[in-house]
């Protein structure tokens, strides 16, 4: 996974911005912490400035990608967490749980070093999204490596789940950041900074099929009515375990 990201981390700061209306659900998850340590932190996105963060993420792609300011980072697995249990009053984890080696691990770990714990995550489409007719391996591939709420709450205890509405302009561009501005998947910089895509093998197919259908004016015509839309729920979840 390290290597993962130590390839397709190259232009991850471009194209993956933290979006403030995401940023503010996050901060309400992590409520009064003081003290939070965000696990595979990437290059930053959403640490909170107002907080005492220390960062631990494994490539060093990333790490590098940090801004000079950014929270001091330890380059590390979350399988192995190397901090005190109790260390921290919150956890948190930005669409990173679905990459973890093994993600029982990841969790038990978090839970030993703080004693709230606040995740990003997806838990499958609640409605079609149109992507899938171009890429359907994508959805496939999620659906195997995200982690369901269950499996979550056995490790983390019970939840306090909130869907997250994706703004049609959101600056974090995963990977249905995009649902009303379907131009950008034909941007293979795009692409290449969203996990899941870079991962399928590219298919050119796919990407010249949705190239004809936005200039013949078939996608407009089988979507069109999300272009009147300010914000959709595609499945993406913020989870607050803990007290
Ligand atoms: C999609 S990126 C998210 C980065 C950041 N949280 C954000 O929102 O921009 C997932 C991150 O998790 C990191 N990661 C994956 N597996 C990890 C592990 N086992 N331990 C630590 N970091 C890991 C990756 O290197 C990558 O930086």
């Amino acid at each position: 996974m390290s290597q993962l990201y130590d390839s397709i981390g190259q232009g991850y700061r471009r194209f993956r911005q933290p979006d403030p209306r995401i940023a503010a659900l996050l901060a309400e998850g992590l409520g009064d912490a003081e003290s939070v340590i965000n696990l595979g932190a990437g290059a930053g996105s959403y640490e909170p400035s107002s907080r005492r963060v220390l960062a631990l993420e494994l490539s060093a792609t990333m790490i590098a990608q940090r801004p000079p300011d950014a929270a001091p980072v330890v380059q590390a697995r979350v399988e192995a967490i190397p901090c005190a249990d109790g260390a921290f009053d919150a956890a948190l984890g930005v669409l990173t749980l679905h990459h973890w080696s093994d993600q029982v691990a990841g969790l038990r770990e978090a839970r030993r070093v703080s004693r709230r714990q606040v995740f990003l995550t997806w838990v499958g489409y609640p409605q079609r999204f149109w992507l899938d007719d171009y890429f359907p391996e994508v959805r496939a591939a999620d659906e195997h490596l995200f982690p369901s709420l269950e499996q979550l709450e056995a490790e983390l205890g019970p939840l306090r789940v909130r869907a997250v509405q994706i703004p049609w302009d959101c600056r974090d561009g995963f990977l249905c950041a995009y649902w009303r501005r379907p131009e950008a998947y034909l941007d293979s910089g795009v692409r290449g900074a969203i996990s899941t895509l870079a991962r399928v093998p590219d298919d050119p197919a796919a990407v010249e099929r949705l190239r004809a259908d936005l200039a013949s004016g078939r996608w407009r015509e089988r979507h069109g009515e999300l272009l009147a839309r300010e914000e959709m729920d595609y499945g993406y979840r913020v989870v607050v375990a803990g007290p």
